[in-house]
């Protein structure tokens, strides 16, 4: 047995007729459209008020630093291995078949259940505005059965309308996306022309309620928001000159949003006290409290916007990833197929719709941005190991975005990486551990016998 065959996937016989239309900024605005959601719309006001008070700003650019790390060296990978199977598929260039099979099986859980997380939390800003207008849904169709409700039938409805976008064609997903990442930074930038003028500089004291160790776990918790930047990677074989629009969309999507964030998160501090903002919708409430209801309002079309793009691109980079793996055959062949007419691997596409839908519909999400960490954490470290490895045992490799300062920024990716994991509670990582051994329980008995490298 040999789980360490390291034959790189691309080169297998693949029926992908995947297409070729994405250019660098239709990336930066994919990257834009995955990264800014909950993690700035809810957790800045979560992290502020439980963690790290108004020094949520700096939890903000460790976890920020973090990413950025990971993300060069995405770049790299994306841009020397490609395909669109993201880590997984650089994981198998570099560690072999069951270490990339262990991260894709990771990969699969960040973001199913960050579509999923992400569309509970739209549904309550969509109920939110529905009040404001008067319009009351009934209660057990906006809340799923542990919450004493039938189903959170909104959050249903939005994966069935994000499945059919993705399922028609991504030129079109790309346009819905587009407009929706407008509504969110025009929102933002409201939010911050607004909130400038009203900061008290007293609410920014104490500025380290819960000490240093409160912004590191503050750190953990909203690296959620970063997250996304890695489904760029997803699309490396639908994107017109990958070399170069590929590292320009990872990089700038995430210096954008980390300016963003930290901007945010220091005027949110500012404008009320930290202490306040353990809500659902925190920045809008804010902004309510020091009296502009009416900008409150729009910053809620805008994070019902920003959560939608979010669940798009998640979305799509799952069924991404899902093909990949299963066009190595390490899952059924049958979500490798590519729908002739719309070019879209369809199957998945309603497949992995339908699971994503089940979760949001009827179960609670309580840790799940922590779960979503720490698999996406994981991942992050093998990608950052992997440029180091495949220095070493590829030189030659072709890398048209080589990372400088070898090994030194992937060696800091890796050592932020397992330190925010570090922070992470002890249930997230029994969970997580749970997640592992039923992964290599599925390979052992499934994967390791249909992959294609085997045959
Ligand atoms: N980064 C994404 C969000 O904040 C997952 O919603």
């Amino acid at each position: 047995m040999d789980i360490f065959r390291t034959k790189h996937p691309a080169s297998l016989p693949v029926d992908s007729a995947l297409h070729c239309c994405l250019t660098a900024t239709d990336l930066t605005l994919m990257g834009i459209g995955a990264i800014i959601g909950a993690g700035v719309f809810i957790l800045t006001g979560v992290a502020a008020a439980t963690q790290a008070g108004p020094a949520v700003a700096i939890s903000y650019i460790i976890a920020g630093i973090a990413a950025m790390l990971a993300a060069l060296s995405y770049a790299e990978l994306a841009t020397s291995v490609g395909g669109c199977g993201s880590a997984y598929t650089y994981t198998y260039a570099g560690f072999g078949e069951f270490i990339a099979w262990m991260i894709g099986w990771n990969l699969l859980f960040e973001y199913a259940l960050s579509v999923s997380a992400v569309s509970i939390g739209w549904s309550s800003y969509v109920n939110v505005g529905l009040l404001a207008l008067n319009i009351h849904l009934p209660l057990a169709l906006i809340h799923n059965p542990f919450e004493g409700g039938i189903i959170n039938l909104p959050a249903v409805l939005i994966i069935a309308v994000l499945g059919f976008f993705l399922f028609i064609g991504m030129r079109e997903s790309v346009r819905f996306n587009f407009i929706a990442v407008v509504i969110k930074l025009v929102t933002i930038g409201i939010f911050i022309a607004v909130a400038v003028g009203k900061v008290n500089p007293a609410n920014w004291h104490p500025f380290l309620p819960f000490g240093w160790q409160g912004v590191i776990q503050g750190s953990a918790l909203v690296f959620f928001a970063y997250i996304g930047f890695d489904a760029l990677s997803t699309a490396a074989e639908e994107t017109i000159d990958p070399q170069r629009s590929l590292p320009i969309g990872i990089i700038l999507s995430v210096t954008i949003c980390s300016a963003i964030y930290f901007l945010v998160s220091i005027l949110l501090t500012g404008i009320v006290h930290y202490s306040t903002l353990n809500v659902s919708s925190p920045v809008a409430d804010a902004i309510f409290n020091i009296g502009y209801p009416l900008v409150a309002g729009l910053i809620s079309v805008g994070a019902v916007a920003g959560l939608t793009t979010v669940m798009l691109i998640m979305y799509y980079g799952l069924t991404r990833i899902t093909f990949a793996i299963a066009r190595d055959g390490l899952l059924p062949v049958m979500f490798a197929k590519i729908n002739p007419q719309t070019k879209t691997p369809s199957t998945i596409i309603v497949f992995s719709g339908i699971i994503i839908a089940a979760v949001a519909g009827f179960m609670p999400l309580g840790e799940a941005a922590q779960l979503v960490n720490i698999g996406t954490l994981f991942a992050f470290t093998f990608v950052c190991a992997g440029v180091i490895f495949l220095r070493i045992s590829k030189p030659d490799m072709p890398r048209p975005f080589h990372l400088p300062f070898n090994p030194l920024i992937p060696l800091l990716g890796i050592i932020f990486c397992v330190y925010l994991m570090l922070h992470l509670p002890s249930l997230t990582w029994w969970r997580f551990l749970a997640w592992i051994v039923l992964g290599t329980i599925i390979y052992f008995t499934y994967s390791y016998q249909h992959s294609h490298l085997q045959k």
